[in-house]
């Protein structure tokens, strides 16, 4: 674990963990003042577009950031701090994250789903040595959901509950995967209406995952469901507990998506890129790279009598791909 001891990587922990709850409290006090509670008439949470008109930010994400930063900066004056509020006003469009100790956190993962009040939105904390997510913290305070995981510690749902979530024994992969799995996915922020556009594209990959088998050209998945959460980081963790077997995404930033790859690939997940090696038997599906911004998540798997439990990560991987052919080999750089 390099240069930084197993103490000191505990005691990180520790501080990421309080700091979620306290966090996340924030998050729920803010949905709680909009709605009325205690007596306060606060009714908006006023908020401004970024790229877009759905590409929103409120003076809760801002204030949540500044919180966060605030706190590792006096705890932790040497680490770096990546957030998407305070990256977004930066002048530097350059990838952040590099060797050093690193915080990389997404105030309010789910912004829109916070305005509208759907609950699944959350505060998402990870830190990250040597380009490698090692703790992840997600709160998500309206529906009472907090995940933490640290490398060598295991993944847990408040604080107790290890996973992935069925562990006697942990389920391998099914047979025909992608058919009987949940496939989550998000609709993402570009909505050029263009045919050969982000958009379309995804689409036509969610068809194709949707489809009966043997159907969209031999592409159809015939998946269980398809699900969107609204936020990528909740999407992963999600995946860490089981509850989706197969989460694809094109697009995220690193604070969308660290704290969930800490967390899912220690609940024994594989997070890779939608992009894998074509020669199965010489090339290994390759762990992801923080900053790929394609990325392909499958759940934790245990053995079957004939595979391992990663054997059918990555079968479930190498027949998920074809659906998403159009995207993986299109070449398109994901803006939003
Ligand atoms: C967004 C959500 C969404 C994902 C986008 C993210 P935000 O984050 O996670 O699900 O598709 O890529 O930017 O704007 O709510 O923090
Ligand atoms: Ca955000």
């Amino acid at each position: 674990m390099s240069d930084i001891s197993r103490d000191e990587l505990d005691a990180i922990y520790a501080f990421a963990v309080e700091l979620g709850k306290q966090a996340g409290q924030m998050l729920k006090d803010a949905a709680q003042l909009r709605m009325g509670g205690g007596g306060n008439t606060k009714a908006q949470d006023e908020h401004v577009q970024k790229m877009n008109s759905v590409d929103l930010v409120t003076e809760t994400d801002e204030n949540v950031e500044a919180f966060i930063k605030t706190q590792i900066t006096k705890r932790y004056p040497s680490h770096k701090f990546v957030g998407e509020e305070s990256y977004s006003k930066g002048a530097s469009r350059d990838y952040l994250i590099d060797e050093s100790p690193t915080w990389c956190v997404d105030p309010l993962d789910g912004t829109v789903n916070y305005i509208h009040l759907f609950p699944m939105f959350c505060v998402s904390i990870a830190f990250i040595h040597k380009s490698k997510p090692l703790i992840g913290v997600i709160y998500a305070p309206f529906i009472n959901q907090f995940f933490s995981s640290c490398a060598g510690r295991g993944a847990f749902l408040n604080e107790t509950q290890q996973l992935p979530l069925i562990r006697n024994p942990i389920a391998p992969m099914p047979e025909k995967a992608p058919a009987g799995c949940v496939f989550s996915c998000e609709w993402g922020k570009d909505r050029r209406d263009i045919p050969d556009g982000n958009m379309h594209r995804k689409i036509e990959s969610f068809v194709n995952m949707a489809a009966e088998l043997g159907g969209r050209s031999g592409r159809g998945g015939m998946v269980h469901g398809v699900r969107s959460l609204g936020s990528a980081t909740l999407d992963l963790a999600y995946v860490a507990m089981g509850s989706f077997d197969i989460w694809w995404e094109g697009g995220c930033w690193e604070w969308d998506v660290a704290a969930g790859i800490a967390i899912l690939l220690e609940a024994g997940g594989l997070m890779t890129t939608a992009n894998p090696p074509p020669d199965e038997a010489t090339c290994p599906i390759p762990d992801v790279k923080l900053g790929s911004r394609l990325y392909l998540a499958i759940r934790p798997a245990g053995p079957s009598l004939t595979e391992t439990g990663r054997q059918s990560q990555e079968r479930t991987e190498r027949n998920t791909d074809s659906a998403f052919d159009s995207i993986a080999s299109s070449g398109v750089k994901y803006s939003l």
